[in-house]
C-alpha cells in the first residue's frame, strides 16, 4: 500500500461503515473492543446485562444500547432483525460477554456448570446462527470469538470456564469450515487471550493473591511485574480480525499472552 492509499485508509478508517455487534461490552474487554472499532469507523451496537455502564460504552462509542442476556435465545433473533431492519445488515459479530466463576472439579456445583455453559456456549452458538444468514446476505462478514488460554492449557481453578472456552474454540472451527464450503465470505475465528487487566482479572488476581490491582499505589507498574495484558492488546486484534486486513484468516485460535503459555522455563 502507497502512502497515498494509507493516508486515505486512515481517514475512512479500517472497519469503515460496518455494522457491528459487540456483546458484553458494558466493561472490559467488550467495551475496549467497541470503542477501537468505532475509532476505525464502524457502526456500533453494544448489548450486555448491565444497562448502565452498557449505555455509557455506547454513548462513549457513539453506538447504540441493546440490552441483552447472550444465554436467552430468543434475544438473538430480535438482535438481529433490529440490525438487518435499522442499518441494513451485519458485517461484524464479537461474541464476548461471560463470567469466570472460580471452582474445580470437586467444587463446581451443577447449577454452576449450567451458568456458565448457557452464557459462553450457548450464547456463542446463538449468536453465531442468528448472524450467519445476515451476514451471508452483507455479502460477508467477521465472528470473532472470544475463548481463552483457559480453553487451551490446563487451570484446575476454572473446571467450567475451561470447559466452556475450549467448546467456543471447537466450535469456531467447525463455524469457520462450513463458511468456507457454503463459499458466503463469513469467516469465524476466536481469541485466547492470558491474563488481560479487567474487573474479572482484578477478581480472580485478588482472590488467588490478595491483592486489590486497582488499589495498589501504582497499578499500572503492578500490572506490568505481573504480566498482566491491556485492553487494547486484544481489542486490537479483534479490528484486525474485524477488518479485510485479515481476509485469509478464518478457522485459527491467537493466543494474546505475551508468550506467557509457552513459556516451559518459568515452571
Ligand atoms: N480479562 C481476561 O484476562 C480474559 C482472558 C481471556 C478471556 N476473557 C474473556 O473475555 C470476555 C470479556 O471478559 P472481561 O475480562 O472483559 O470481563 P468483564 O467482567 O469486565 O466483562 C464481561 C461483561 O460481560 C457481561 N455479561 C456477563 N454475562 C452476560 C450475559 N449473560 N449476557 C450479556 N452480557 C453478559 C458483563 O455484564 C460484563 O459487562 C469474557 O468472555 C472472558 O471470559 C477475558
Amino acid at each position: 500500500m502507497t502512502s497515498a492509499t494509507e493516508g486515505a485508509a486512515a481517514t475512512m478508517g479500517r472497519v469503515a461503515g460496518r455494522i457491528a455487534i459487540v456483546t458484553g461490552a458494558a466493561s472490559g474487554l467488550g467495551k475496549a473492543d467497541a470503542m477501537r472499532l468505532a475509532e476505525e469507523g464502524a457502526r456500533l451496537i453494544v448489548t450486555d446485562v448491565n444497562e448502565t455502564d452498557g449505555r455509557s460504552v455506547a454513548e462513549a462509542c457513539g453506538g447504540e444500547f441493546i440490552r441483552q442476556d447472550v444465554a436467552d435465545e430468543q434475544s438473538w433473533a430480535a438482535l438481529i432483525d433490529h440490525t438487518v431492519t435499522n442499518y441494513g445488515g451485519l458485517d461484524i459479530l464479537v461474541n464476548n460477554a461471560g463470567v469466570a466463576p472460580i471452582a474445580n472439579i470437586e467444587t463446581t456445583t451443577t447449577d454452576e456448570w449450567r451458568a456458565v455453559m448457557s452464557i459462553h456456549v450457548d450464547g456463542t452458538f446463538f449468536g453465531c446462527r442468528a448472524a450467519m444468514a445476515a451476514m451471508a446476505n452483507s455479502g460477508g462478514g467477521s465472528i470473532i470469538n472470544m475463548s481463552s488460554i483457559a480453553g487451551r492449557v490446563g487451570l484446575s481453578g476454572y473446571l467450567a470456564y475451561s470447559a466452556a472456552k475450549g467448546a467456543i474454540a471447537a466450535m469456531s472451527r467447525s463455524i469457520a469450515v462450513h463458511c468456507r464450503e457454503q463459499k458466503n465470505h463469513v469467516r469465524c475465528n476466536t481469541l485466547q487471550p492470558g491474563s488481560i487487566s479487567t474487573p474479572m482479572v482484578h477478581a480472580a488476581v485478588e482472590a488467588s493473591t490478595g491483592i486489590k490491582l486497582m488499589e495498589q499505589d501504582d497499578p499500572e507498574a503492578m500490572r506490568v511485574a505481573m504480566g498482566i495484558g491491556e485492553p487494547i492488546d486484544v481489542a486490537n486484534m479483534v479490528l484486525f480480525l474485524a477488518s479485510d486486513e485479515s481476509k485469509h484468516i478464518n478457522g485459527t485460535e491467537i493466543v494474546i499472552d505475551n508468550g506467557d503459555s509457552v513459556d516451559y522455563a518459568r515452571r
